[in-house]
């Protein structure tokens, strides 16, 4: 159906939006028995590191802009006034720290283009690198040409493309049919560039996916695997009957985000820009990230929760604490950089063993060769 001709759905989507939001503020989101397996990567202590606090660097940049921190706070929201209070604070925070800000999806501003306002955080951040979102199957039915013009109007660097088919399909308003994907990325991909993003959203890319990605010309990938929000845990709490059963027993799927990013990294080479999200809640999970391949580590969930108990000033605190648990590790390990990081040994045990033994490099995709 054409964006904005429905105001039934229109209206429905800003109040799906605030539903989650007061799910992911208190609820029981994180599944348990979920683990995104950082604890099995263990980096190796340094008793004599030779370097001062005051002269590691964290820099790093992404998508052609320096970033301070190699730390994106990932799209979560907007559409509602609530929700655009917290892209404002949360986009304070960013320009601050110097890290990447995402807003979430802008499906409701494609429907409702008055909506614009609660996505737009350009005079907090100005010099944020700052990223837009839609969904895969939204992309496909706005073209390239609607998802630039979401890009744009908030005057972000790139944007976002999420994939969520767990989420949709638990979801009892969800969608159905994912079919076209790659077709439709592939065209985003030759449109806008090196400004496209492909996330998932807590279940993780696996190493074909993401090697097919590159193959259609994307070239900055965020595995968003699983441990830690689970989106489908999420919809499970909101369905009832059938979809809140099936629910129940898919809200462990996915991949947890130390395979995922590590086997991502093992099949795309350099060719491609490796974002780590999805439970990644300190400076250690973030370093252990970064060890594994990743670029830059996402969060989500520990930001929003942190915003929502205590503002600008809650957030910034989380982030300072995230930011100094990463130089402690830094420091720990010896390395001056997240270069000397990533070239320094590790060892990984248990469960990831399993999971990096089984996804090897030359897995075919789905569908594919
Ligand atoms: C409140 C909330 C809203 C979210 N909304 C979106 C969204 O609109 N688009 C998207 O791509 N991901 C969305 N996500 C998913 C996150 O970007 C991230 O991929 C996922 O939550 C895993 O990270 P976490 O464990 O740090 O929360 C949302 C997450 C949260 C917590």
């Amino acid at each position: 159906m054409p964006a904005g001709v429905n105001d039934v759905s229109d209206v429905a989507t800003s109040r799906r939006k605030d539903a989650h939001l007061d799910l992911c503020a208190t609820g029981d989101v994180v599944p348990a028995g979920n683990a995104t397996l950082f604890d099995d990567v263990h980096l190796v202590h340094c008793a004599l590191p030779e370097l001062s606090l005051e002269e590691l660097s964290l820099r790093a940049s992404l998508f052609g802009k320096q970033l301070q921190a190699p730390v994106l706070i990932t799209g979560m929201t907007g559409g509602s006034q609530r929700a655009g209070e917290v892209n404002r604070q949360l986009a304070e925070v960013a320009e601050r720290f110097g890290v990447a800000f995402g807003v979430g999806s802008q499906r409701a501003m494609a429907e409702r283009p008055e909506l614009t306002s609660t996505f737009a955080v350009r005079d907090v951040a100005p010099t944020t690198v700052l990223i837009g979102n839609v969904g895969i199957v939204q992309a496909r039915q706005l073209g390239a040409d609607g998802v630039r013009r979401l890009m744009d109007a908030i005057g972000a660097d790139a944007i976002a493309v999420h994939l969520n088919p767990g989420q949709e399909l638990t979801q009892p308003e969800g969608d159905r049919d994912f079919r076209q994907g790659y077709a439709t990325l592939s065209t985003l991909a030759k449109h806008l560039g090196d400004r496209l993003l492909v996330k998932e959203t807590g279940c993780g890319i696996s190493p074909a996916v993401a090697r097919r990605l590159v193959e259609i010309g994307v070239r900055t990938v965020d595995v968003s695997g699983s441990g830690g929000t689970s989106w489908v845990r999420v919809e499970q709490l909101r369905a009832t009957g059938v979809a809140q059963e099936v629910g129940a027993q898919f809200s462990g799927w996915g991949i947890p985000t130390a395979a995922a990013v590590a086997s991502v990294r093992r099949v795309v080479g350099s060719k491609a820009t490796v974002i780590a999200s999805g439970g990644i809640r300190h400076g250690l999970d973030v370093a252990k990230a970064l060890a594994l391949g990743a670029d830059v580590a996402g969060l989500a969930l520990p930001l929003f929760r942190a915003q929502q108990q205590g503002g600008v000033a809650g957030a910034a605190q989380a982030m300072e604490v995230i930011l100094a648990g990463l130089k402690q590790a830094l420091l720990l390990c010896g390395a001056r950089d997240v270069p000397t990081l990533r070239s320094q040994p590790r060892v990984l045990t248990g469960t990831l063993k399993d999971w990096l033994t089984a996804l090897p490099p030359d897995e075919p995709a789905n569908g594919w060769r």
